[in-house]
């Protein structure tokens, strides 16, 4: 172990002063590792361990996104789905623990050895481009990845304004504008966003048995229909008997907006993915509105980045 920790220090150092760089939001400097942008801080560092260390077993679970896509929603509605047999609603783990801490994240790994001890089936995070995730993740034909994307105009507002929230004041303010051309030419945390999308979305065309592909705006729009579909996909469909009895729908309002927002852990809690920041759980809530972008956006930026869009998209099959 002492000899991965050293190899691993050395290629970190190694590569934080000769990879590509860019400026970044919460800390100011972002580098670009295989084409995705990381921060030279130890979440890196635990990348690389990750990639290095990490083995993937047949029966765990991923659940992969890029930043503000739904993922603090998507933790919490499988982490209820998968367990739903293991808690009572009422006294149920999700009411007392930010859906962060009920699942390792794997970015993290260098904080997170423990994952090696968990019970299976495992339920991990990651917010990994496809192509970087552990190899074995991406070879084992058996265990599965639940994605979630979202249109990347709230994606955008909701990642600069979490930012800001984030960044030390010891650095130069970004301005919206300034972020927003950073984001249009790929430069934000863990992307560029639509090719963390795309890759996610071929893969997913190669193996859709091992790939489920959701859509934030899909899933507010009918959340009861993907909920089952994600219980399916998981091989816990559930069964008619819990259907009438109301197990979905106690699931969603469990992991409401309104819900998780209202509970005391929400407002006083800390999440530490890695010792130089902690967030406050508050901070992973906002709006959780399709479609704020608008009242943030000027009419110039919503067309220059719908454009994008459109160029990005254009031959992959995929929309949002
Ligand atoms: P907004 O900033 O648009 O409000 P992530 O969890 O990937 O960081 O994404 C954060 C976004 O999801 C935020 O969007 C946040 O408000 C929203 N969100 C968080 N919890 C949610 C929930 N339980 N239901 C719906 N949206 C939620």
């Amino acid at each position: 172990e002492e000899n991965v920790n050293e190899k691993i220090n050395q290629q970190f150092e190694e590569l934080i002063t000769t990879l590509p760089s860019d400026k970044g939001l919460i800390v100011p400097t972002l580098i670009n590792y295989k084409g995705f942008w990381y921060p030279p801080i130890s979440i890196f560092k635990g990348v690389l361990l990750m990639q290095d260390q990490f083995k993937a077993r047949s029966t765990d679970i991923f659940l992969c996104s890029a930043p503000k896509t739904g993922t603090t929603w998507l933790k919490a509605l499988t982490f209820a789905t998968m367990n739903r047999s293991k808690f009572e609603f009422a006294t149920h783990p999700l009411l007392t623990t930010v859906p962060h801490n009920c699942m390792p994240y794997l970015d993290a790994y260098i904080t997170d050895h423990d994952v090696e001890a968990l019970p299976s089936p495992r339920l991990l995070s990651s917010h990994s481009a496809y192509s970087l995730l552990p190899k074995s993740t991406r070879e084992s034909p058996d265990c599965k990845i639940v994605y979630i994307c979202r249109n990347p105009k709230d994606v955008f507002v909701s990642d600069y304004l979490f930012s800001m929230k984030l960044r030390a004041p010891m650095f130069p303010p970004i301005s919206m504008e300034e972020a927003f051309d950073l984001f249009c030419k790929g430069v934000c945390l863990y992307g560029p966003y639509f090719e963390h999308v795309l890759g996610y979305w071929k893969a997913r065309l190669e193996s859709p048995e091992k790939i489920l592909f959701l859509k934030y705006e899909e899933m507010r729009r009918d959340p009861v229909k993907h909920v089952k579909h994600l219980a399916e996909f998981l091989g816990k469909p559930f069964s008619a008997e819990e259907e009438k009895a109301g197990v979905i729908e106690e699931i969603l309002k469990l992991c409401s907006f309104d819900k998780l927002t209202s509970l005391e852990v929400s407002k006083t809690g800390k999440v530490a993915f890695v010792p130089e920041i902690a967030i406050g759980n508050e901070t992973f809530y906002r709006k959780g509105k399709v479609g704020d972008s608008k009242n943030h956006l000027t009419p110039e930026m919503i067309e220059r980045l719908d454009k994008i869009t459109e160029e990005k998209l254009k031959g992959t099959g995929f929309a949002f």
